[in-house]
């Protein structure tokens, strides 16, 4: 029924099994699971950020919302060798779709920032752009995090590896996302290259506080 609540994030289809066979022997690249709180999930997320005070209710609670809405597509490589924490590297990718066409670059070139002055240069800069016949989709990056002692064996590569497969996957034409200047040479090394600039607007209270 419309209530059900699904138990996985998303398909096993979108798993690459390239990817997959690049990790080292013994490391499973997978879906993040209801059953991952004590998994070292969180575990791998404290190298990136403050986690707080999760019990695993409100986890439950909060992976149960995301697999309702869906377009949350969060992997997990595990280290099946280890008796804990196994989970020890994670990252995210958050689909927003679109209520209209997108034109996509056709090759990887980026389109001028002006068009040519006469026609036939304006033709071809069209040429370049591919029309998407359905409505776009957009993939965000978000919380990509490798357990400190695995750092520095691709595993960081291997994340951004199978969230790119689920993108295009399930019709993004892009990915983005935002990171510290520490952070831009991994993912230049990942095939991404610097595009605008983020801006960021805080609120006070949170929605939570506010009703409550
Ligand atoms: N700066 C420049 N190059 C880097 C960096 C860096 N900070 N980190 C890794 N690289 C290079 C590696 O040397 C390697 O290059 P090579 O192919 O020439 O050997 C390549 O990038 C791939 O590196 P991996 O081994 O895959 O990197 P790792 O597994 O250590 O993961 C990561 C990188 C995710 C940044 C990890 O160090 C980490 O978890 N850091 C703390 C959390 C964090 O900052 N996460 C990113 C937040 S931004 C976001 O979530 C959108």
């Amino acid at each position: 029924t419309a209530t059900t609540t699904p138990h996985v994030l998303f398909s096993a289809d979108l798993i690459s099994p390239q990817v997959q066979a690049a990790l080292p022997d013994g490391y499973v690249l997978r879906a993040l699971r209801r059953t991952d709180f004590a998994s070292g999930f969180l575990e791998c997320l404290r190298v990136l950020t403050t986690v707080g005070d999760v019990d695993e209710a409100g986890f439950e609670e909060q992976y149960d919302a995301m697999a309702r809405q869906g377009g949350y597509y969060i992997v997990a490589i595990e280290d099946m060798s280890r008796q804990e924490n196994s989970v020890v590297a994670t990252g995210a990718l958050i689909v927003e779709r679109k209520l209209y066409v997108l034109l996509a670059p056709r090759t990887a070139t980026p389109l001028p920032l002006q068009l040519p002055p006469n026609h036939r240069g304006i033709e071809q800069s069209l040429a370049n752009l591919e029309r998407i016949h359905s409505l776009g989709a957009v993939g965000h990056i978000e919380d990509i995090a490798v357990a400190k002692d695995q750092q520095g064996k691709k595993l960081g590569l291997r994340l951004i590896q199978a969230l790119d497969f689920i993108a295009e996957n399930v019709g993004c034409y892009k990915s983005i996302l935002d990171c510290s200047e520490t952070n831009e040479g991994f993912y230049v090394k990942c095939g991404f290259r610097k595009a605008g600039l983020q801006m960021a607007h805080y609120y006070e209270g949170s929605s939570k506080t506010k009703s409550s």
